[in-house]
Formats: C-alpha cells, structure tokens, sequence
C-alpha cells in the first residue's frame, strides 16, 4: 500500500528496519532501490510469506516493533530508516483459522502473534471489564453505543461464552439493530483485534523508542488504517517537530526546547483514487513521515 509513496520518501536509506513486513512488498520495493532491510513481524506465519518471496533480498526474523529498538540486531544494523505498516493483513484476514474476519463460524482468535500471543479475542470478550469493552469499542471502533454493546456482551456472556464471530456478530446485531451489515460488523471486529494485541499501546511505545535507535538524519514513517492509531502517530510526530512541548501556561520552558527533526508530510498522505479504486483496504491508509535531526 502507498508504495511509490513509502520508496519517495526512502529513497536516501541504506539501512531499514521494516518493522512490519508482512508479505514483504515494501521490503521487496525498498531492497529493489539498494536498501539493505532487516524484516520483523510479530506472526510466525508472515515471517516465513516475507522469508520466502524475499530470499536473499532481506533479513527477516519474527519479533514485535514494540521490542525492536532493545534488539541488539536492530542497534548493530544502525538504521537510517525505520517502516511501519500497521494492522493486520490480507492474509491474516483471509485465513479463517486465525478469526481476524466475521465470516460465519469463525473462531474468536486475533491472535497476531498465533496460538501462543496471549489471550485470544474470546477470552479477552469473557474477561474484560464492561468499562474496558466499552472503551476499546470507542477507541477501536468509533462506535457511539459502545457503553449498550459492553453491557449487552457482559449480560450475554452469563449465559454462554461468545466462541464464534457468529456469537458476536449476534451480541452486535441486538444492541445496534437488524439494520447493522457489514461495516458495522468490520469496526467492532478491528476494535477487539486492536485491544486483544495492545496494537495501541504498542505503537505508542515503540515510536519514541525507534526513534532513539534511528541514527540521526533517519526517516520514520508510519502508515495507520484507523484513526486511534493515525491520532497516536500525528500527536507522536507533532511532538516531535515542536521546539517546545511544555504546557502553554508554564511561564519558563522546562523541555528540551528544541526539536528532534522534523515533518516530512505536512498532512497524511493518502493513496491515490486508483489505488483505492483497486485496493478497498487501501482506502482507510493514512502515511507520515518523520525525519531525525541530522
Ligand atoms: C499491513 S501488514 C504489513 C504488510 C507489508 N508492509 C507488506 O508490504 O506486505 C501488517 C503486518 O504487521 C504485523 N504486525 C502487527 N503488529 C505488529 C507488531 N507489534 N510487531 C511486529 N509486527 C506486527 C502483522 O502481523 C502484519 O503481518
């Protein structure tokens, strides 16, 4: 998604951490430019898809981009460019043993990192509580009767646990209406996914930390499919480009009083009408980009 775009905006980096690699497009488009590019992804299945169409043209290895910056790897690869593709992909939708999609009679899984990444989406729906549901429908899901949803899942799973996407589709379907369909259904299936992997939590660790590891000069650049994680990263990037972050009504300033680098997209880029016309997926993308101070 957005690769032209991503390449432009690499197009002087020697050394990148794909932080995301997934399928490994951007990987493959990035080491086709003369990159050098170190792969992570958190799903054992992506890391052999990006291993396998990627051959000799990257390293690539499972790990979390939340950990990243830790990685003795990634400090030793020196990286002047640092990638992340964020959400799930069209494999991991497609396939449905992993219970990503609401196709019927899908198991509640959304595991990204598989079978051993923590609790699966239906024990997190048995666990959480009704304030925790209700809040990742919000911030997952924009959903505006977040609150009626968590109360009716929390009364529905008294009687039997939700397994199934069908038992949650059902649990949606009575509180928003027979008239709820699909993107109803697609906004609180990515809400669920988002909380049961701390997709954002993670994201809002990892920035300041591949910041740290990036050397100076580097590009950062993310691109966000939902607005919870495209806030975290223009609030991160604003942050980061302003001389100053201390309160407005603090008469001294007290912060670091000068900027880490700086904005290299003024505004979110999005992809082009053709892109969006060949790709649904693609519509919702927004990038940024970041650069270090040299
Ligand atoms: C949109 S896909 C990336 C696609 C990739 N850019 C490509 O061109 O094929 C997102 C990928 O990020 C991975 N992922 C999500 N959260 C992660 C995390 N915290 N650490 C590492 N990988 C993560 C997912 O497993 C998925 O494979």
């Amino acid at each position: 998604m957005l690769l032209e775009e991503v390449a432009a905006l690499f197009r002087d980096c020697r050394r990148i951490v794909d932080g995301t690699v997934g399928g490994g497009g951007h990987a493959a488009r990035l080491a086709a430019a003369g990159a050098r590019i170190l792969g992570l992804d958190r799903d054992p299945a992506a890391v052999a898809a990006a291993r396998a169409a990627l051959g000799a043209a990257a390293e690539v290895r499972e790990g979390d981009f939340a950990d990243a910056a830790a990685a003795a790897d990634v400090r030793a690869f020196r990286p002047d460019g640092v990638l992340l593709d964020l959400g799930v992909s069209s494999p991991q939708l497609d396939d449905p043993a992993r219970g990503f999609s609401f196709r019927r009679g899908t198991p509640l899984d959304m595991r990204m990192a598989g079978a051993g990444g923590g609790p699966s989406a239906a024990q997190w729906l048995a666990a959480a509580g009704e304030r925790e549901l209700a809040e990742a429908f919000r911030s997952g899901g924009d959903e505006r009767r977040a609150r009626a949803l968590a109360r009716a899942i929390v009364r529905r799973r008294a009687t039997g646990p939700l397994a199934t996407s069908d038992d949650l589709v059902g649990a949606i379907r009575a509180v928003l209406g027979p008239r709820s369909g699909p993107d109803d259904f697609a906004r609180i299936f990515q809400a669920v996914r988002i909380a049961v992997n701390d997709e954002l939590g993670r994201l809002a660790r990892a920035l300041p930390a591949l910041l740290e590891v990036a050397e100076p000069g580097a590009v950062l650049a993310v691109i966000a499919y939902h607005s919870g994680e495209d806030r975290v990263v223009k609030r991160t990037m604003r942050d980061w480009a302003s001389a100053c972050v201390c309160p407005p009504a603090q008469p001294v300033c007290t912060c670091r009083g000068r900027p880490l680098g700086a904005l290299l997209t003024r505004r979110a880029v999005r992809p082009s009408a053709a892109e969006a016309e060949a790709n649904p997926r693609a519509r919702s993308a927004r990038l940024r980009a970041f650069r270090k101070l040299a």
